[in-house]
C-alpha cells in the first residue's frame, strides 16, 4: 500500500506516492536523489545519517517516512547557498580539518546546526555531549570539536 507524502525538503515543497515503512534515508538517497545524508551502520548507532525533522536532529535510517508527513526536513544540502557556497559551519569543518574521509561529516555537521540553534554558545562539554551519537573513525574528534567552537564563534546560526 502507498501513502501520498507531503513535506518540505531544503525549503522546497515535495509531494511523492511512498511506501508507509520505507526509511527516511532510503526516500532521501534513492528517491530524491539527496546522497549527501550518508548511511553507515543503519541501526541508529554512529549518526552518519543524521538529517532534521522540524530542527530537530534525528537518524533517519530509523526514522519512518510515514512520520515525514508535514514536517520540514533539512539535509546537509540545505546548507549551502543557491550558488553552491558553503555555509559557515561547513567552511568551520574544512578549516580545522574536521573532515577526513569525510564519510561522518554530513551527520555531524546536522548536529552541529541543532544544537548551535538552541545553544549558540556551547561549552567543550556540551558540544562533547552533543555528538555522542556520531561516530569518526578518523579524525580522534579534536578537530570536530574545534570546527565546532569556530563555527559558534562565528556566530551563523542557520535556522531549520
Ligand atoms: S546509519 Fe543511521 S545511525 Fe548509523
Ligand atoms: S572523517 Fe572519516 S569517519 Fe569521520
Amino acid at each position: 500500500m502507498m501513502i501520498e507524502l507531503s513535506f518540505e525538503l531544503n525549503g522546497f515543497p515535495v509531494e511523492i506516492d511512498v511506501e508507509p515503512h520505507l526509511r527516511l534515508l532510503d526516500l532521501l538517497r534513492d528517491g530524491l536523489g539527496e546522497t549527501g545524508t550518508k548511511e553507515a551502520c543503519g541501526e541508529g548507532e554512529c549518526g552518519a545519517c543524521t538529517v532534521l525533522v522540524d530542527g530537530r536532529a534525528i537518524n533517519s535510517c530509523l526514522f519512518p517516512v510515514g512520520e515525514v508527513g508535514g514536517t520540514a526536513v533539512t539535509t546537509i544540502e540545505g546548507l549551502t547557498g543557491s550558488n553552491g557556497q558553503l555555509s559557515q559551519i561547513q567552511k568551520a569543518f574544512l578549516d580545522n580539518g574536521g573532515t577526513q574521509c569525510g564519510f561522518c561529516a554530513p551527520g555531524m555537521i546536522m548536529t552541529t546546526v541543532a544544537l548551535l540553534a538552541e545553544n549558540p554558545r556551547p561549552s567543550e562539554s556540551e558540544i562533547r555531549s552533543a555528538l555522542t551519537g556520531n561516530l569518526c573513525r578518523c579524525t580522534g574528534y579534536v578537530q570536530i570539536v574545534e570546527a565546532i567552537r569556530q563555527a559558534a564563534q562565528v556566530g551563523e546560526v542557520v535556522r531549520p
